[in-house]
């Protein structure tokens, strides 16, 4: 156990600086009710503000989705983090060192974190000396600071270079191999990356968490701008999944856009490194990357793109998103948009002629001499459209060059082409405002009556019933998701804590709390979350020891649980109810209806006096 000097701990001492409006308003307008405040809930789409917080309890509570807690929850939640990454962000506004507080043994996750750190400094040193690559760089129009800022770094074309340093800097294979630095063979381990120039991928709270490697070869290749060579190898090589890595669940470039996406209230989603570097260099330091994985790629499940889109909802509802002109990036902008679209997002695109990506042209490579590739970027993204003129345009443009068809011909294809790529989007717009407008939009484009636009997206609308189906699950979750998950979390973290401090002759004396309490109540999540047992008992102590409130705090969490498994069940009493209406057990489920209910208002009626 820690021991206990009579400072209180760092979580305590931070939750005595930063106040809960404080750090909920420097992400969302709050206004003043009384002496709580309001604002619209940024866990789930609502018109209306459901969303509370209240300087008193230091908490929040949404009535709209049920997501409540204190600011660690609340950093977690919104930007997508777990206890240690919040408990970074939320020490370093605080100005607290952690420093002096780490427990003695090292957690297995903060060795990761650390081979990390170690291997992106190693990547720094030696670019510093790679005359060759810095002129590679600098080709493509990186400036040092730049370099600097996103700690760019090279590993030269070796097979041990990197876990030769490692090894030497006392991390063991096992560590190294688990961060996925390294591969094995039964000649040994050797670099997973090698002649590559490196972009280290952090977290939203700036931990670095894995490697993006772009190839580099000195003998041609990248090195002469040769863009059209034939790799070998993959271009880019990205670290695999590890504990703290999930390779589909990262934005490149997050951690330095955030605040600048919330300042300047849009978002620029570009797909590679270079794209994301140059435009925060031209300026834009408003944009991440999907890293050609995170959005694009079919693989890819729709949760892990709901879970990105998601987290940039929060931070802003506009979007821009500027993908390569080719078939993929086009794919790849229309399914993310078509998401983002149903979340509420305003999503526009920006037009890049064939062949040209944001890197190129911010870089000045496709403009003719003298015309600056940083107007041209800010010009492009100044004429972004709606993603559905976008595409129409395309389409309507694909059809006028066109000119060996009849226009009998021409018109029923442009018909079918609207129906089939714009309709759907429209479809997938919440509010029907827009979609009228998009219908006349549409119509005065194209020619097509407003009337017959509205019958063929009523037979989307059908067709694509299955589909949105599938949306509408997945908007429910972008606002359920993770509710009681935080809780459940911190009150097993707590149980698991106490259960492993030694009972002492006297019983439970070590113990604050006897941990059945609370494994009796969440017998289900107990099964889940064992297995990062460690981790919750790192943050529960974190959070626990030296804090006299543990009672009362354990109380108000119980209620929380319990409100939550109320939702469930009453979700599934109102099903029952759905398929045995007009039966006799009807009036059952009704009762139970009403009993659920008012356990419900019990709960509520004690926890905010409105
Ligand atoms: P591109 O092939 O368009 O590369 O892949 P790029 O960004 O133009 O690369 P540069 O400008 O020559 O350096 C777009 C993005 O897709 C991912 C990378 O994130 C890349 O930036 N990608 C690409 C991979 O992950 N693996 C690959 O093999 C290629
Ligand atoms: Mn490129």
């Amino acid at each position: 156990m820690k021991i206990s000097n009579g400072t209180n701990s760092p979580v305590q001492q931070i939750k005595e600086r930063l106040s809960i409006e404080e750090i909920v308003s420097s992400y969302i307008k709050l206004d003043r009710v009384g002496t709580n405040f309001k604002a619209k809930c940024p866990f789930h789409n609502e018109k209306t503000p459901s969303f509370f917080v209240s300087p008193d309890r230091a908490s929040y509570y949404c009535f709209g989705c049920g997501a409540k807690g204190d600011i660690f929850t609340f950093i977690e939640e919104f930007e997508g983090l777990d206890f240690k990454g919040a408990l970074k962000i939320l020490s370093e506004r605080a100005g607290i060192s952690l420093a002096g507080f780490s427990r003695e043994k090292e957690g297995e996750k903060e060795r990761l974190y650390r081979v990390m750190e170690e291997s992106t400094k190693f990547f720094e040193k030696n670019l510093v000396g790679s005359k060759e690559v810095l002129l590679y760089l600098k080709g493509r129009g990186l400036e040092d600071k730049t370099i600097k800022d996103f700690r760019i770094g090279f590993v030269k074309n070796d097979w041990r270079e990197l876990y030769n340093y490692l090894q030497k800097n006392g991390f063991s294979d096992k560590e190294i191999e688990l961060a996925g630095l390294t591969k094995k063979t039964e000649k040994g381990m050797y670099d997973r990356f090698r002649g590559r120039i490196m972009f280290p991928i952090s977290d939203s709270s700036g931990r670095i968490t894995a490697f993006s490697g772009r190839i580099f070869s000195a003998e041609g290749g990248s090195a002469s701008g040769g863009e059209d060579f034939k790799y070998e190898q993959a271009k880019y090589l990205n670290s695999p999944d590890t504990p703290i890595f999930s390779k589909s669940a990262i934005l490149y470039g997050l951690d330095k856009a955030k605040d600048s996406i919330r300042k300047n209230n849009f978002s620029i989603l570009v797909e590679g490194q270079m794209d994301l570097v140059l435009s925060h260099q031209a300026g834009f330091r408003n944009t991440v990357a999907t890293s050609g994985t995170a959005l694009s790629d079919s693989t890819v499940s729709k949760e892990n793109v709901i879970s990105n889109l998601g987290l940039l909802r929060r931070l802003s509802t506009n979007i821009v998103l500027a993908f390569d002109a080719d078939r993929a990036g086009f794919n790849a902008s229309t399914r993310a948009g078509k998401i983002a679209l149903s979340f509420g997002m305003d999503v526009k695109v920006v037009s890049l002629p064939e062949g040209v990506d944001p890197a190129d042209l911010i870089s000045g490579k496709c403009l003719p001499a003298g015309r600056q590739g940083v107007d041209a970027w800010h010009a492009a993204i100044r004429n972004s459209k709606h993603i559905i003129e976008f595409i129409l345009d395309k389409i309507l443009n694909n059809n006028k060059e066109d000119t060996h068809k009849n226009r009998l011909d021409s018109a029923r294809l442009v018909g079918r082409e609207i129906k089939e790529r714009i309709l759907p989007y429209v479809d997938s717009i919440e509010s029907s405002i827009e979609k009228s407008y998009f219908i006349k939009l549409i119509s005065n484009k194209s020619g097509i009556a407003e009337d017959a636009l509205i019958e063929d997206l009523k037979k989307v609308e059908s067709e694509l019933k299955s589909e949105t189906e599938e949306t509408k699950i997945a908007k429910e979750n972008i606002g359920k998701k993770m509710r009681k998950d935080p809780i459940e979390r911190r009150l097993l973290g707590i149980a698991f804590w106490q259960e492993s401090l030694p009972i002492g002759q006297t019983g439970i004396k070590n113990r604050i709390i006897d941990p059945e309490l609370i494994f009796k109540k969440l017998n289900k999540a107990k099964e889940i979350y064992k297995n990062i047992k460690e981790d919750l008992i790192y943050e529960a102590e974190e959070f626990y020891s030296n804090n006299e409130n543990l009672d009362k705090d354990i109380n108000e969490m119980l209620l929380n649980v319990e409100e939550e498994y109320l939702n469930e069940e009453l979700a599934e009493k109102m099903m029952d109810l759905q398929n045995l209406k007009g039966k006799k057990e009807e009036i059952e489920i009704l009762k139970k209806i009403n009993e659920i209910n008012k356990r419900k208002e019990n709960i509520k009626n004690n926890r905010f006096k409105k």
